[in-house]
């Protein structure tokens, strides 16, 4: 039964809309009133009290709404627009191109066709053969769903069908259906379902900000992880975990957190002692965001599944996917025993899509040193202009991923009250005529049941430039600037 009392409780409280204007950006709007509150009661909303704000046009990276703002994607949407109006046609002449030839549907129990498998193919070479086999989907989602089903079959199909635990990791987020719902721990999202969710043990992510102790060294604080882990599989039980599942740069619930050297491969070491699979979700943080195509590749691991969405076909299309690797044979092993893997959607492995996704392949392929040299401008100016800010906690990252966590004070580190709803406020006051900027809100990066914390996530396209960076770190300054001084005035006259 699903739980109502617990329902979401989103309670903004807005700042009150004090005219302080510190920076060159004037303040013409407050938080408090960009999101129109009445709405077309023929469209389901996601948040009732709040409508999205209606595009005009989108024109290169900014966003034109029908009420006259400009608004610069800081963020590609929630990383998924990767590229702009330079390279966008290629990817649709591509997938114009499949559609011209194969038709918009191929049903995907009786064809296929050359651009999904060329795609299946460039994926298997870009690892060096250490994927070895592919399938498509639509969502992020239902590509971490055909993982886990995947390992689930893999370990019947071996006769061991008592492996059935999966092990992941806190303060993370894997999607939204009910099995990828139970991976993660991301709490706002859980919680009115948390009573249907499957049995998924979690242990602490790698989280050096707020997990590691004082003077306690990274090698420490990993092998302290590690530990974490071995004992975690013992206490379940050998023979009794199905796999672990991880993001190698955990994205909306941490903000930007890449896992400290050696702490994937110590994860690794575990799971290869207990014989466990290992799951990498590079959705949010993999297909270049971090500077590499694979997110696995700069760390030395070795996936037994890989999944791979959002900007996977940088935006245009909607497609996800499922790598599986050669390393513990689990392609032959299903081949061989149950022959058909049982995890099929009406929409599979998709011409265009895949069409699209292997243009889109090549274009972050070139943009690669683009993205690293953009990146490193991007942490620099950004810390240069928001370190001493005394409500930024830290800022990290990799690649064009970036994130800011806030506290109530940089010393103690003290988190927000949930209920403030901080990045929400902030994402949201970005959004207005003032400030003009999509930046990506998170909450729960302060504790591991993922209720306090919060954090904004910058995730740019992949084509950005310097003038670019230059504007996002003048307009994010200038809105966490802003935010801060509302919200202490707030809090003062209250
Ligand atoms: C790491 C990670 N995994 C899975 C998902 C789910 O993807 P989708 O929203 O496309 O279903 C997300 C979405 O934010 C994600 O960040």
């Amino acid at each position: 039964m699903l739980n109502a009392r617990k329902a979401t409780r989103i309670t903004p409280h807005v700042a009150s809309p004090t005219a302080v204007p510190t920076t060159r950006i004037p303040v013409s709007s407050t938080s408090s009133a960009h999101f129109p509150t009445s709405r077309n009661p023929a469209l389901l909303p996601r948040n009732f009290k709040k409508a999205p704000i209606e595009i005009d046009r989108q024109v290169g990276h900014w966003t034109r709404t029908t009420d006259g703002r400009e608004i610069f994607d800081a963020s590609g949407g929630a990383a998924v627009s990767n590229f702009g109006p330079g390279e966008i046609p290629r990817i649709k002449a591509a997938a114009d191109q499949a559609s011209a030839r194969y038709g918009p549907y191929q049903c995907g129990l009786s064809y296929d066709t050359e651009p999904v498998q060329q795609l299946a193919d460039a994926l298997v070479r870009s690892t060096d053969g250490i994927m070895e086999s592919v399938a498509f989907y639509g969502s992020g989602s239902d590509a971490v769903e055909a993982g886990f089903k995947l390992l689930l079959q893999y370990w019947q199909d071996v006769g061991q069908p008592e492996r059935q635990i999966f092990v992941a990791r806190e303060q993370s987020y894997h999607g939204t259906t009910l099995a990828s719902l139970s991976l993660g721990s991301y709490w706002s999202r859980r919680d009115p379902f948390e009573d249907l969710l499957m049995d998924v043990h979690h242990v602490p992510a790698c989280s050096p900000y707020r997990g590691k102790k004082e003077g306690q060294s990274d090698k420490d604080y990993v092998k302290h992880l590690q530990d974490q882990l071995r004992r975690k599989f013992e206490e379940l039980g050998h023979g009794k975990v199905a796999g672990f599942v991880c993001e190698p740069i955990v994205g909306a619930a941490l903000g930007c957190v890449p896992a400290l050297p050696g702490y994937l491969k110590a994860m690794q070491e575990v799971c290869d002692d207990f014989d466990v699979p290992l799951m990498l979700d590079e959705i949010m943080c993999g297909w270049g965001r971090c500077g590499t195509l694979h997110a696995w590749q700069d760390e030395g691991v070795i996936p037994d599944v890989q999944l791979i969405g959002k900007g996977f076909a940088g935006g245009h299309e909607q497609i996800s996917a499922m790598l599986i690797g050669r390393r513990r044979g689990i392609v032959d092993t299903i081949r061989d025993t149950s022959i058909i893997f049982n995890h099929g959607h009406t929409f599979q492995n998709p011409a265009k899509c895949c069409a699209a996704a292997l243009e889109t392949m090549k274009m972050v392929q070139e943009y690669l040193p683009n993205v690293r040299a953009m990146g490193e401008l991007l942490m620099k100016r950004l810390k240069a202009r928001l370190s001493a800010h005394v409500n930024v906690g830290d800022i990290r990252g990799k690649g064009l991923f970036v994130g800011i966590e806030f506290v109530q004070d940089e010393l103690s580190k003290t988190a927000f009250d949930p209920q403030d709803a901080i990045s929400a406020k902030i994402h949201e006051m970005g959004l207005t005529h003032a400030f003009q900027i999509h930046v990506y809100p998170g909450s729960g990066s302060a504790n591991p049941h993922g209720k306090e914390g919060d954090h904004i996530i910058l995730a740019p396209p992949f084509d950005i430039n310097e003038d670019e960076v230059n504007l996002i770190v003048d307009r994010v300054g200038a809105l966490v600037d802003h935010f801060f001084k509302e919200q202490n005035l707030a809090i003062q006259q209250s």
